[in-house]
């Protein structure tokens, strides 16, 4: 298994253009399930999770085909309604093609998730709403096996916006009889994506990005041309990397529309910030000021960046505190940082952070695809040489992040 090796200290500096969405590339792909005639998708990031989706489509018996190029074709006929334990255990977020395999075929096996490493992540959400809507989901052998006669339009209140159960209803709506509403719904940008996709292959959706959702069902959905947007979780990695190296790195593609709060953040932490038309610049000098951050559901500052902008606090003059209110542990990787001089303390879902003037290098070991790129930052910024070993976490959404880091003028390389 691969590792990477980081020789700290270098400040980053130039351009970086961020990859397409990961977490709206894979929804795009379960949502094709949907259509009729094959879908093309471009600016698709060529990281391990979307290669695993692509096999659970591949499995159903859909035809993919994923170019040198970043496009994306899928012939959505499926032969089986069904993702396998295998793949559902290598990706999680596999579990979305269940609301789109009910529309289309009235009928889903799906394996359970199982275990995660940054909290319990539970289902119920997802399961309590499609069966609002008609469908009937049994567990058989550690898989949902789910039919419906029809799913019908219906009031589907969220306990949470969660942004897999906001899809997956979505999704399991558009073609279900009737008009469903989603209150407290999710409204990441990448549930808007969803959605724009959805209404150019022929949904009726309304109020995407809102917290209520509008669904009119339809007969039937078409094949699209569709561009995915850019990973605004990538783009604001590179902006904290830039910052804690005390480096200047202009992001291309990043949309400061998807990154309010973190560029908020950054300012408030003493980072001089440009926003132009999809490109945001990052730079400071000095050490950060200590702020305290709320981890919330979007537009509060998410969820996928908490560990990157903890490592950066934990340099910050002062101290802050880094609330987490959306998964229950996921501050595994503290213990790991901890490794390198840092000084953060857990207490319940905060992160009380002491900042401390230096990093040192060290062995550490990703804990998951966030905490892994967090680590990797606490190497940049480190004094020495820290390897970074369990890549394949960041593997799973971050494309050509060695290379995108190198040419920044980052000292890294792998060994395997
Ligand atoms: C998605 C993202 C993930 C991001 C997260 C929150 C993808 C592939 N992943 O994950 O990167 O960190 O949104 O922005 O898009 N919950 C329940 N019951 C449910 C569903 C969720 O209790 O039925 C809880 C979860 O345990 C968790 C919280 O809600 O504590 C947020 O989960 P959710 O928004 O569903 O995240 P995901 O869609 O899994």
């Amino acid at each position: 298994m691969g590792k990477f090796v980081i020789e700290g200290g270098q400040p980053l500096k130039g351009k970086v253009k961020a990859s397409g969405a990961k977490n709206a590339v894979l929804k795009l792909m379960a949502a094709s399930l949907l259509s009729d005639t094959p879908c093309f998708i471009s600016n698709v990031p060529k990281i391990r999770d979307v290669f695993t989706m692509v096999e659970v489509l591949r499995w159903m018996g859909a035809e993919v085909d994923f170019d040198g190029d970043h496009r994306m074709f899928i012939n959505p006929k499926v032969s089986k309604a069904e993702a396998p334990y295998d793949l559902v255990s290598q990706m999680r977020a596999s579990i979305i093609v269940l609301g789109p395999l009910l529309a289309k075929y009235g009928k889903a096996k799906v394996a359970m998730p199982g275990g995660c490493n940054i909290g319990s992540r539970k289902i119920d959400l997802h399961l309590k709403g499609l069966e609002s809507m008609g469908a009937e989901i049994e567990v058989k052998g550690g898989f949902f096996e789910a039919k419906t006669k029809g799913l019908r339009g219906t009031l589907v209140p969220l306990d949470f916006p969660s942004v897999g159960a906001t899809e997956n209803i979505l999704m399991a709506a558009v073609l279900a009889d009737g008009e469903t509403v989603i209150e407290n719904a999710a409204r990441e940008p990448e549930i808007v994506d969803l959605a724009n996709f959805l209404n150019k292959m022929g949904a009726q959706i309304k109020g995407a990005g809102g917290t209520s959702i509008k669904i009119k069902g339809v007969r039937r959905l078409k094949g699209v041309n569709y561009q995915v947007i850019p990973d605004r979780i990538e783009a604001g990695t590179f902006l904290i990397a830039a910052a804690i190296t005390n480096g200047e790195v202009t992001v291309e593609g990043a949309r400061s529309e998807h990154l309010e709060l973190v560029i908020s953040k950054l300012r408030e932490a003493g980072a001089k910030i440009s926003e132009k038309d999809n490109e945001v610049t990052v730079s400071l000098s000095k050490r950060p000021q200590a702020i305290d951050v709320a981890v919330l559901p979007f537009p509060g500052f998410p969820t996928d960046l908490q560990p990157q902008i903890t490592v950066f606090l934990s340099l910050a003059e002062g101290i802050s505190i880094v609330t987490e209110n959306v998964f229950e542990n996921r501050f595994l990787y503290v213990d790991e940082l901890n490794r390198m001089g840092t000084d953060v303390r857990i207490e319940g879902h905060h992160a009380i952070i002491r900042g401390v003037s230096k990093l040192y290098g060290a062995p550490v070991k990703a804990t998951d695809l966030r905490g892994g790129a967090a680590l990797v930052l606490a190497g940049l910024a480190a004094e020495g040489e820290t390897i970074v070993s369990d890549i394949y976490h960041i593997e799973r959404g971050y494309e050509n992040f060695k290379e995108k880091l190198e040419k920044l003028g980052a000292r890294i390389s792998i060994i395997e």
